[in-house]
């Protein structure tokens, strides 16, 4: 089931009692979740993605604007008829049912015709908890349980009635790293095999970008850039963009760009044909250097730290953002780690330049692979 939203906006009175401002916590989403994806919401928290999801799951009325599932327009709909399935990050099962009934509870709620038979009840209880591997503990209660398990309960308890779209809000914040990690691949797995349109609400980009099909980048209830992970990550439409998405994060500059040649410090570190005359941030992914003795790019060396695969270089620039640069380079690279500075080459495809004053990406010509 595709979901199409129309110019969908929610203003919210300030939490501020003396003032009159609103908060427009979603503003003006126009954009299609196509049937059968996974898409993520990503943005820092505040940015209006619990909003976004329960407009769509019809918990709150939009302030203006559509939302459509397939060619129904379900604006108008109470949640417990658009064929939602919730999962939030705290579990919310009923701590005095087993495991059973609280995946049962949706099903024993259906009214007339649409509420299945005893077995077919259990039938559909039972797939719902294989799906998420619990079957083996059907009559425990949420108490007995780690949090891992009580969260698969809750995604058993969301699909069990075969909605159309499911909607989960940061349904892995509660849990540790290990647990987090194998309940995310979890879920793209459930996703893949149910084939329901899902959104996936989080505010921890790596999450978004290894299990989303397209993401959704938010900031302040606008939507930034959405796309495909790899593609937003490498063609940043703005600075916010570029920094939110990565880790190591992108190594921002002050530069310039003055005839066709990007400018950091007095040094000349890239030709960048195109780009206009004017004052840059550049961006340089971590893995866009290049160890080169004779490279145009000067570094003062900081640190060297090995981590297997990978080299980190730490490095310190006048003109950086922060006080520490992190180049990621192949083990295979010999950095004297002694050394006072360490010089580069650039990738040009891991450059990307934005307007000093309004942030947005400004394009130039890399000659070779990736888009710029
Ligand atoms: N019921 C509400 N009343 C007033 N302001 C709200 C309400 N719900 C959310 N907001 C505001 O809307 C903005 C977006 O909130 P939210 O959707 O929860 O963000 P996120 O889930 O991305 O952290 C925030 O500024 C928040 O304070
Ligand atoms: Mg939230």
């Amino acid at each position: 089931m595709k979901v199409v939203l129309q110019h969908l906006t929610k203003q919210f009175p300030s939490r501020n009692k003396k003032s009159n401002d609103v908060v427009t916590a979603v503003n003006d989403f126009t954009f299609e979740i196509p049937d059968g994806k996974l898409i993520g919401l990503l943005g820092p928290s505040g940015c209006g993605k619990s909003t976004a999801l329960n407009l769509i799951s019809g918990l709150i009325a939009p302030t203006s604007g559509r939302i459509f599932f397939g060619d129904d327009d379900v604006t108008d709909l109470p949640p417990e008829n658009r064929g939602v399935g919730l999962v939030f990050q705290s579990y919310a099962l009923y701590p005095h049912l087993t495991v059973r009934e609280n995946i049962m509870f949706p099903l024993q709620n259906l009214k007339g015709d649409d509420r299945p038979s005893k077995e077919e009840m259990e039938k559909r209880v039972l797939e719902a908890a294989k799906l998420v591997q619990i079957e083996g503990l059907m009559d425990r209660k949420p108490g007995e349980m780690s949090g891992g398990q009580q969260q698969r309960v809750a995604i058993a308890r969301a699909v069990v009635k075969m909605p159309k779209v499911l909607l989960l809000d940061e349904p892995l914040s509660n849990l540790d790293a290990r647990l987090r990690l194998q309940t995310r691949e979890e879920i793209r797995r459930i996703q893949r095999d149910t084939g329901i349109t899902t959104v996936f609400v989080t505010h921890d980009q790596e999450e978004a970008m290894s299990i989303s099909d397209m993401i959704v980048v938010m900031k302040d209830g606008v939507v930034q850039q959405i796309g495909k992970p790899q593609a937003v990550y490498d063609d940043p439409i703005n600075l916010f963009v570029s920094k939110f998405l990565g880790t190591p994060p992108i190594n921002v500059f002050e530069g310039r760009v003055k005839g066709g040649r990007l400018f950091i410090g007095d040094e000349a570190v890239l030709a960048v044909p195109g780009a206009p005359d004017g004052d840059v941030w550049a961006g340089i992914r971590p893995e866009g250097f290049i160890p080169d003795a004779n490279g145009p790019f000067t570094c003062k060396l900081r640190g060297v730290e090995v981590m297997g695969r990978d080299i980190s270089v730490v490095c310190a620039h006048d003109r950086h953002q922060s006080p520490q640069i992190r180049a990621i380079i192949s083990a295979e690279n010999v950095i004297d780690e002694h050394a006072e500075s360490v010089r580069f080459a650039l990738k040009p495809y891991k450059v990307h330049l934005f307007d000093r004053a309004t942030e947005e990406r400004i394009r130039f010509d890399t000659g070779a692979k990736g888009g710029n």
